[in-house]
């Protein structure tokens, strides 16, 4: 059974990235094993000065469940035209140990304009060796709009535009 490891680039209760996720939840095939990172939250501050076998247990965790992972998830707004910094900085701790290197990713940015942070992130992914590809980025401008409470996506288009996303996805694990 492939894995499939989520980030949510929101730690917001009623973040619509988490929405987001679960309406993808419910397109991938069953024969796949999800797991949510618990909150970015969690991980400390980046420090180079930990960036090494002493690294916090928090983030020893966060870099175990990306290299067990066959694929990865991220689903993330954008804030101040740019990458979260909670996000980024999990990513940060990410880059000594290689932990995306080949993983092929699914970036959903659902922001209310987002593209910067799209752009910065492909840029980010890429430079991490992430198996990332136009097919599998999709910027959600207006996301709030989009998909309803019960996790619904309402937008016919935007949701095509994922069910596609997901399979090209699938088809890499
Ligand atoms: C501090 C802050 C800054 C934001 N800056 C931007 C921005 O620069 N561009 C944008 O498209 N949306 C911006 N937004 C809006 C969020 O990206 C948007 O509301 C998104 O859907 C929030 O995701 P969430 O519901 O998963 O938390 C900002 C929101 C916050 C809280």
């Amino acid at each position: 059974m492939k894995k499939i490891f989520v980030i949510c680039g929101s730690t917001r209760k009623n973040s619509t990235n988490h929405r987001y996720i679960e309406a993808i939840k419910k397109i991938l095939e069953n024969n796949v094993q999800v797991t949510d990172l618990d909150s970015l939250i969690n991980i400390p501050h980046f420090n180079p000065d930990d960036d090494n076998e002493n690294a916090p247990a928090q983030v020893k965790e966060f870099r175990q469940q990306l290299c067990a992972s066959d694929g990865i998830i991220i689903s993330t707004p954008e804030y101040a035209m740019g990458i979260p910094g909670s996000l980024k900085n999990a990513i940060d701790w990410t880059v000594s140990s290689s932990s995306f290197s080949k993983k092929p990713v699914l970036l959903i940015t659902a922001a209310s304009l987002g593209q910067k942070a799209h752009l910065a992130l492909m840029d980010v992914l890429n430079v991490i060796e992430a198996d990332i590809v136009e097919q599998t980025a999709i910027l959600i401008p207006f996301a709030n709009a989009k998909i309803d409470n019960n996790n619904h996506i309402t937008h016919s288009a935007t949701e095509q535009t994922i069910i596609k996303a997901v399979q090209f996805f699938q088809n890499k694990l």
